[in-house]
Formats: C-alpha cells, structure tokens, sequence
C-alpha cells in the first residue's frame, strides 16, 4: 500500500506492524469494545495478529483500514477506513464497507466523522465503488450518527454472530 490521504487535522496512511503498541492500548480498552462483542483484547500478540490480517487485505484486495495519526501531534488516533468484506453478512458478501475505531482520549473531537468523509469520498471517486455498507450495534449511537451524516441509508436489523443486534447500512 504506497498511498495517503490527509484530512484537515489528520494522516491517514496504511497501518503497520509497529502500530502494535498502539492498537493493542485501543483493543485492550474495555469501553472500546462495548458495542463490538464485549471481548477487548489481552495480548499485544493478539494486536500483532490482527495487524498482519490487514496487511494481508493490503496485498489481496487493495484495501484496508488505514491508521489517523493527528497532524500537529504525530499521535495515533486510531484506524478508520474501507474493507471488502468476503464474508457473508446480512445476505451480503463481496462488498465495501466503511468503518472506524478510536482510543478512547480521542473520542468526541470529531475525528472519526473527519476521517470517514475522506474515505467515503475515495470510495466513489477512486476506487469507484457501486455502493458503500456499513453496520454497527444497534445502540451504538456515536456510529450511527456517523453513518447518518454521511449519507449512508438505514436499511434493516440484523444479528451479528448469532447475538449481537445489528443495524445495516447502505449509500443507496
Ligand atoms: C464511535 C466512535 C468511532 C465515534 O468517534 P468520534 O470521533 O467520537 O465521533 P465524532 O466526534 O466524529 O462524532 C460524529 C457525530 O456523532 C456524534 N456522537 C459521537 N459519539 C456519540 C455518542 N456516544 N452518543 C451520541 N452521539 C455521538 C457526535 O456528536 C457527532 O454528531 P454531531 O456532529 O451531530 O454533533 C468512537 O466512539 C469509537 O471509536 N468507539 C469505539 C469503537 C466503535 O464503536 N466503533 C464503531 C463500530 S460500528
């Protein structure tokens, strides 16, 4: 992945390998993980793990989240950005999605709303995407409206992982 993209306040370039120490303060945060399965992370390895799987994505699908680091501070935000989803999800599979994880001190700045404009743009202009999907947990407010101010249409209620109550969205 040799691209980067810039927001007013923010870096967006591909994560990597020495990221781990940041991830793993974001994954192993409890709060962080309250609408994403309640199962934050106990080992930096497991942050390792998970950052080799996207730069796995890099390589087959020329896509992946990318970190937000801020500009002025050279601090990691956390990672926002597109993934195609292989899986299926909701009767969907092979299809772009958009989505965002922040280290809690980062919450509530409009960071995540900021990155998600630039990558929805790349979407349609660069990568030309047909329709972009996101989800989130249904209480998950802070997404939602992030979806919502996008752009992005609510389409139905769905179960993640055969408990977990879902909202699904869609640009069209
Ligand atoms: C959800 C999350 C990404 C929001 O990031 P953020 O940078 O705080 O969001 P922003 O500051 O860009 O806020 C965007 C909008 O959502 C609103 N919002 C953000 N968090 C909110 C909350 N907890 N409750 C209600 N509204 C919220 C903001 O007020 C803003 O709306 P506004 O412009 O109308 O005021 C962040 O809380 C996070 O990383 N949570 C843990 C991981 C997670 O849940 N990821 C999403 C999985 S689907």
């Amino acid at each position: 992945m040799n691209f980067n993209l810039e927001t007013q306040r923010l870096l967006l370039r591909p994560l990597q390998l020495s990221d781990a120490d940041d991830m793993f303060i974001m994954d192993s945060n409890p709060n962080v993980h309250i609408y994403l399965g309640n199962n934050p992370l106990t080992s930096k390895e497991e942050s390792i793990g998970y950052l080799k799987n996207i730069l796995n994505q890099y390589e087959e699908n020329g896509i992946g989240r990318f970190a937000m680091i801020t500009k002025n501070s050279n601090k990691f935000v956390g990672w926002c950005g597109l993934k195609f989803i292989t899986e299926e999800e909701n009767n969907h599979s092979h299809f772009y999605e958009i989505g965002y994880r922040l280290k809690e001190e980062f919450w509530g700045k409009g960071y995540a709303y900021e990155a998600a404009k630039a990558w929805y743009s790349y979407a349609f202009t660069i990568l030309k995407v047909d329709t972009l999907y996101a989800s989130a947990h249904i209480d998950n407010k802070g997404s939602r409206r992030i979806l919502e101010k996008l752009g992005l249409q609510f389409k139905n209620e769905y179960t993640w992982n055969n408990h977990i109550p879902c909202v699904w969205y869609a640009s069209k």
